[in-house]
């Protein structure tokens, strides 16, 4: 069924673990996400990056997703990823969208506290739900030194600042996670994490968590962390397995018979997900 991110994001933060929230820019991923979730009757996020919606259009994303979740006998939230401004997120509260995040983090600490008040206003009016970010991602590298920290990382002052201002739903922090493929092994400050949550203690958003390992995922879950977006490793699992098929058939032509597969290697990737993020059974 579908529900708002804040429905299944207020029971996670209850009782201490995270949903995934996996991005999908065609039919076959957002089959891959509910069949698993329905499968490990687990509450599960859908979500789509403005990139996907210049790809697919609002319209066949949202008639692809909404089937998928009205079909579905779980918590699904239809979520917008890193929306870049006002617009597109009215036009996703038009087309059946029940989770919206609007990404200022590129802005000064006023001007993304200005936009998030204004999207959070629209959506609320609509009972959609919104998360917002603040603080970069980035650093791939491993060494990162405090003053850079200091000046990428989330501040708990201006977290509590902005949160009261904004009355956002939930926040994506940045603690030495990247989007993409990491060189080295990610270090995620913890500490900082911990501060945050116990001082706001509301959810709190990862976002970049491909490739960062099982122990520091486990870790930031119980410290608080509750939403997990996971990207790459989908489209890992999805190419991985159609360049596997082309090279032992090269001939091979029929559609069903390399995109199939690959739906469900990218099914069994968000089981595996999807536990260790401890949220199988929770629906
Ligand atoms: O935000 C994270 C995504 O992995 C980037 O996705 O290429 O659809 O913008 P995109
Ligand atoms: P990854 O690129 O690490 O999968 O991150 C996805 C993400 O944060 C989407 O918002
Ligand atoms: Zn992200
Ligand atoms: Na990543």
């Amino acid at each position: 069924m579908l529900v708002t991110g804040k429905q299944i994001l207020d029971d996670a933060h209850k009782n201490g673990y995270a949903v995934g929230a996996f991005n999908t820019v065609n039919m076959e991923v957002a089959q891959a996400i509910i069949e698993a979730a329905e499968e490990e009757k687990s509450p599960v996020f859908i979500q789509t990056t403005c990139g996907a919606i210049s790809y697919a259009g609002y319209e066949y994303l949202s008639a692809v997703i909404t089937t998928a979740a009205n079909k579905a006998s779980v918590p699904v939230a239809f979520h917008l990823d890193h929306g870049d401004s006002f617009k597109t997120v009215m036009n996703c509260l038009k087309n059946g969208w029940s989770s919206v995040m609007i990404d200022g983090s590129h802005l000064s600490l006023d001007e993304n506290i200005v936009l998030t008040q204004k999207v959070v206003e629209a959506a609320h009016d609509v009972g959609v739900s919104v998360e917002a970010e603040l603080g970069r991602l980035g650093g791939i590298e491993d060494n990162i030194s405090v003053d850079e920290k200091d000046a990428m990382y989330t501040d708990p002052t201006e977290a509590r600042k902005f949160v009261d201002e904004t009355n956002v739903d939930y926040l994506a922090i940045a603690i030495g996670t990247a989007h993409g493929k990491y060189k080295g092994i990610p270090k995620l400050d913890f500490d900082r994490l911990d501060t945050i949550k116990k001082d706001l203690n509301m959810p709190i958003v990862l976002h970049g968590a491909s490739g960062v390992d099982n122990d520091s995922i486990k870790k930031a879950i119980s410290l608080g962390v509750n939403k997990i977006n996971i990207d790459t490793e989908l489209r890992c699992a999805y190419t991985d397995k159609i360049r596997e098929i082309f090279a032992e058939k090269p001939d091979l032509f029929d559609l069903r018979k390399y995109i199939g597969p690959a739906r469900e290697n990218v099914k069994a990737k968000v089981i595996e997900k999807i536990r260790l993020f401890g949220s199988n059974g929770k629906a």
